[in-house]
């Protein structure tokens, strides 16, 4: 396996990523013990499983997994696949039921993940333990504001510090609504031909917006959003640009500030169909700034793209919330699961614009999506000739210039490269992370 993958030259300033690391298999063979072995990985949103004895089965690092809400309201993961013989014990993708039950041979389990029933039992004798053939646990699982984590390993470190500032990103979304958030029913599921880490560039990446979607941009235009203003500056733009953020261990953001007072809806939403959408947006946002002050506010609504490593996503963008997460088959191949995170109890013409937006831009067959899929699997196609062309760049925004900076996903290929190779490289000073400047929410909370 190569082994040099990342050329980090703060001098000229160039950063530079070899592109066997995205067509290699003993890279992804790699990556799946360095990585989606040790990291904490995302299963879902409590709110997937609302009611008693709900669940939800799904592949968490590649791994068979159900997600449930106990008779005594816990929610719980569990390795779906049968003590007895191994079968999925759910083959459904969601349900509710008081007994998951395995068609292999029958054996029944609560949704605490203990057998409670096996055909023809009398046949395995007083002796067998019955106790300890409950359904199988990943190692570890934890939840922080609703978002459910489980690792693969048992030791390293719990969910809280593992996410160190990605809390406040998160509490950025999770603060939202006074009544909670929740996943809607319903889920996008697409596939692309292209290495995972494409995904994880695409996924923050500002500089492609206006080239990969210009249709989209154009859409958006005829509904009358007006962008002229925010390309003359941040102040006149209501949505000005914030840049990257570091935000530790390979998490990061790139986002952006509201200061329009609520004229505007997220970085790319269209604009409100009416003014009654309009003051009902406004009146949302003058809640929040009662509750949390003006300047979080302009955070909260301004929207961020915000990656917790290795492969989630939090992608706020006011307009709609993105929760997406992938995980590689092959070098070249991945599955992506996508839902959308909206606030209780939000207002009815809001939720519409929300998604109608949603849809619009991220679903598989919206304006958006399926152009990044395009660009993505081009972009692995070039690399059939990576012996030829070796190197991909991520230089841009290195000379300081924040403006559509990729210093978000240099931070991720960084903490990458530290778990692959055990190479570590600084971080760059000037987009850490400012807890001071960057987490007033968590010091608020602590005030309180
Ligand atoms: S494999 Fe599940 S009951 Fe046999
Ligand atoms: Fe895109």
């Amino acid at each position: 396996m190569f082994d040099r993958f990342i050329i980090d030259d703060r001098e000229t300033p160039r950063f530079r990523v070899h592109r066997s690391a995205m067509v290699d298999p003993e890279v992804l063979a790699r990556e799946r013990a360095a990585i989606f072995d040790t990291c904490w990985l995302y299963v879902g949103h409590e709110s997937e499983v609302a009611s008693r004895h709900d669940f939800r089965t799904r592949r968490v690092g590649g791994r068979p997994v159900i997600m449930t809400r106990d008779a005594g309201g816990q929610v719980r993961v569990f390795v779906n696949s049968c003590p007895h013989r191994g079968m999925a014990v759910e083959t459904r993708s969601e349900g509710n039921g008081r007994f998951l039950k395995c068609f292999y041979h029958g054996w029944s389990f609560d949704t605490a993940g203990n057998l409670v029933a096996m055909p023809d039992d009398e046949a395995y004798g007083p002796n067998f333990d019955r106790q300890n053939m409950c359904l199988p646990r990943p190692p570890r699982v934890e939840s922080y504001r609703g978002f459910v984590f489980c690792n693969w390993s048992s030791t390293g470190p719990d969910l809280a510090t593992y996410l160190g500032h990605s809390r406040t990103m998160i509490d950025l979304v999770a603060d939202q609504s006074e009544e909670g958030m929740s996943v809607l029913g319903g889920t996008h599921l697409y596939s692309m031909r292209a290495n995972w880490k494409l995904l994880v560039e695409n996924s923050f990446d500002a500089y492609h917006a206006m080239t990969t979607h210009q249709r989209y941009i154009e859409m958006i235009k005829a509904s009358g959003r007006d962008f002229s203003r925010r390309q003359q500056g941040p102040a006149a733009a209501g949505v000005a640009r914030r840049g990257p953020l570091d935000l530790g261990d390979g998490h990061a953001v790139t986002g952006s500030v509201d200061t329009s007072g609520g004229d505007v809806m997220g970085a790319l939403g269209r604009a409100f169909p009416d003014e009654e959408t309009r003051a009902r947006h406004k009146a949302r946002r003058a809640r929040l700034v009662e509750l949390y002050g003006e300047e979080w506010t302009n955070r909260m609504l301004g929207g961020r793209n915000h990656l917790i490593f290795p492969n989630l996503f939090i992608i706020d963008l006011v307009m709609g919330c993105t929760i997406r997460t992938f995980y590689p088959d092959d070098p070249d191949y991945m599955e992506i699961t996508a839902w959308q995170l909206v606030p209780n109890g939000e207002d009815e013409r809001l939720r519409q614009l929300r998604m109608g937006n949603f849809l619009t831009f991220w679903g598989p067959a919206g304006l958006a999506t399926p152009d990044d899929v395009e660009a993505l699997e081009r972009c692995q196609k070039g690399f059939a000739a990576h012996q030829a062309a070796p190197w991909n760049d991520l230089s841009r925004g290195m000379n300081g210039n924040p403006i559509n900076s990729e210093a978000q996903m240099r931070v991720f290929w960084r903490r990458w490269n530290e778990l692959m190779t055990g190479e570590v490289l600084p971080p760059e000073p000037e987009v850490l992370f400012d807890p001071e400047r960057d987490g007033r929410r968590i010091a608020g909370l602590a005030a309180r």
